[in-house]
């Protein structure tokens, strides 16, 4: 006899295990499959996906240790610390990095059990539909389930004819495990995990040099910001050449060679002792077995979705990375809690408008909303606000006085429509900005709002205030 539930979840990631949860908060019978390779001790397959595995936790847990021993070895003395030196351990910064992923990964299993979510560990794709159920297979054992979420995520993307090993030529997952600091790293793609990867392994000591396509840094960042980045993370050494062609590409056991050329012409050849590779991520969709039930996929292979997640199928809906929109944790999260909110006849929401986009570089890049070239493009008459942090007292006291806070407001309704932060936990910070935005604020009602003093905070109010050109301390 087949299990049957009411939801079948495929993919234990950010999307898919909080959507299982949710599901069943809300009193449906849910059950949610996993198939990574990232096994526990029990040999079943972990949870959390890209996002706790081999994604946004180890890549945080990487960044904080290499910013420590940054720290360590260039802004302690300048404070009176003492310490001679600092080593790096890469094994014992490796080792804490998985036990942070192990804690976390195997608290979702702890989650899954306490909301009465079954956890199947197996490959989930779709058989056919039987009368009111959707007929699945997870491993080998046959599944029905009345509604089906598909939360597969993604993988990283390849170079054609470059094969990944995962020692000298990587993706995320190799460059998240490496035992020693290369001399040289090469890494194609400057985009968010080229500069987070980039900063974690130039901090402990390698030389690193950025290959990018496009002719503009962080071109999805408002340009203000994206020009204060460059300058900043050239000036800490990264080596980022932009609008560059990338030829062919020599890998053997020991080192790499990267045929190129520059921006102005000229042909170059890079040779590094390891590269990482990332150029962006394809959607988890070839092991769905979607066309044997006709499940609408897109020429790039995302799953097809309408603002509410739902696919072409009745009571099959997709989330997260193997959809449309930025690819983001709290994003895939946000659309599990809306589906699960929906099937229950609840009013799920998600407002695409608010996500919060974060680089975990330092300093810190954090935006909501739109970029001024955005509203320039469109046409909407608008005010700026900014405030610098080398004039906010908390910024100068942690001796962290580089980047600004840029407001974006309507000029005519004062309401808020972008807000960027390049600076020391701008990744904290945006949260105020999104709050404001969610609830339709204009620059004013920040203004108004009383802020401790002496936070970092400070410099939001400071641009909401210099929004109406009053801004008390700059
Ligand atoms: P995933 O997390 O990819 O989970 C999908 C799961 O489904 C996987 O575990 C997969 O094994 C499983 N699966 C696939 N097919 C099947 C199948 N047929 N049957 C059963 N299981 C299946 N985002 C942020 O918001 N902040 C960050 O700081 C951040 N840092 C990142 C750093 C790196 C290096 C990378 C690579 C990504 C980062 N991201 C970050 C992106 C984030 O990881 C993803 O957006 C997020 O994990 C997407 O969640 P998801 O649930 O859609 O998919
Ligand atoms: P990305 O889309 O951020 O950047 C890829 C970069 O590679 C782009 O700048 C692109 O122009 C460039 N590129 C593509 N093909 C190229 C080529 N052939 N030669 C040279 N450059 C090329 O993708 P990335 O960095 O791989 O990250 C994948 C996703 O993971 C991101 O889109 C992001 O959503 C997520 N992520 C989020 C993080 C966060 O929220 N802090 C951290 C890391 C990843």
């Amino acid at each position: 006899m087949s299990k049957q539930f009411d939801v079948l979840v495929i993919g234990g990631g950010p999307g898919g295990y909080v959507a299982a949860i949710r599901a069943s908060q809300l009193g449906f019978s849910a059950a949610c499959c996993e198939s990574n390779p990232y096994a526990d001790p029990k040999g079943e397959p972990r949870l959390g996906g890209t996002c706790l595995n081999v994604g946004c936790i180890p890549s945080k847990a990487l960044l904080h240790t290499s910013h420590l021993f940054e720290e360590a070895g260039h802004a302690f003395a300048g404070q009176g610390i003492k310490i001679g030196t600092p080593e790096i351990d890469v094994p014992a910064m490796k080792a804490r990095k998985d036990g942070v992923v192990n804690q976390l990964t195997s608290g979702i299993k702890g989650l899954l059990k306490k909301n009465k979510v079954t956890f199947l560990a197996g490959h989930g794709s779709f058989v056919a539909k039987e009368g009111d159920f959707w007929k699945l297979k997870v491993g080998e054992e046959e599944v029905l389930a009345k509604q089906v979420i598909v939360a597969t995520g993604s993988k990283a993307r390849h170079l054609p004819n470059l094969p990944v090993d995962n020692k000298i030529v990587m993706d995320n997952e190799g460059a998240l495990n490496q035992e020693s600091v290369p001399q040289k790293l090469a890494i194609i793609g400057a985009g968010v995990i080229g500069l987070e990867m980039g900063s974690v392994w130039r901090r402990v000591g390698a030389e690193v040099t950025i290959l990018e396509a496009m002719p503009d840094f962080l071109a999805v960042a408002d340009q203000d910001v994206a020009k204060e980045a460059l300058k900043l993370f050239t000036k800490q050494g990264l080596n980022i050449q932009m609008g560059v062609k990338i030829g062919e590409i020599k890998a053997d056991d020991k080192s790499v060679t990267i045929a190129y050329e520059s921006k102005d012409g000229q042909a170059e050849t890079l040779t590094a002792d390891r590269l990482i590779v990332s150029i962006g991520r394809n959607p988890n969709t070839d092991g769905l077995n979607a066309e044997a039930v006709g499940l609408q996929l897109d020429a790039r292979g995302f799953v097809e979705v309408n603002g509410h997640c739902q696919t072409n199928l009745p009571g099959v809906w997709a989330i997260g990375d193997v959809v449309r929109g930025p690819m983001l944790a709290h994003k895939a999260s946000e659309e599990g809690v809306m589906v699960a909110e929906l099937m229950a006849g609840q009013a799920g929401h998600c407002n695409f408008d608010t996500i919060p986009f974060v680089i975990y570089t330092a300093p810190e890049i954090a935006w909501v909303g739109k970029t001024e070239q955005q509203l320039k493009a469109d046409g909407v008459a608008y005010k700026v606000g900014k405030m610098p942090f080398m004039a906010n007292g908390r910024a100068l006291g942690m001796g962290e006085p580089n980047g600004f806070v840029k407001m974006l407001a309507c000029a005519q309704t004062d309401r808020i429509l972008g807000v960027h932060i390049i600076g020391v936990n701008a990744s904290e910070l945006i949260s105020e900005a999104v709050v404001a935005m969610e609830f339709g604020a204009a620059s004013e009602d920040l203004a108004r709002i009383c802020h401790a003093h002496p936070t970092l905070s400070e410099a939001v109010h400071e641009a909401a205030l210099a929004c109406d050109k009053r801004a008390l301390h700059f």
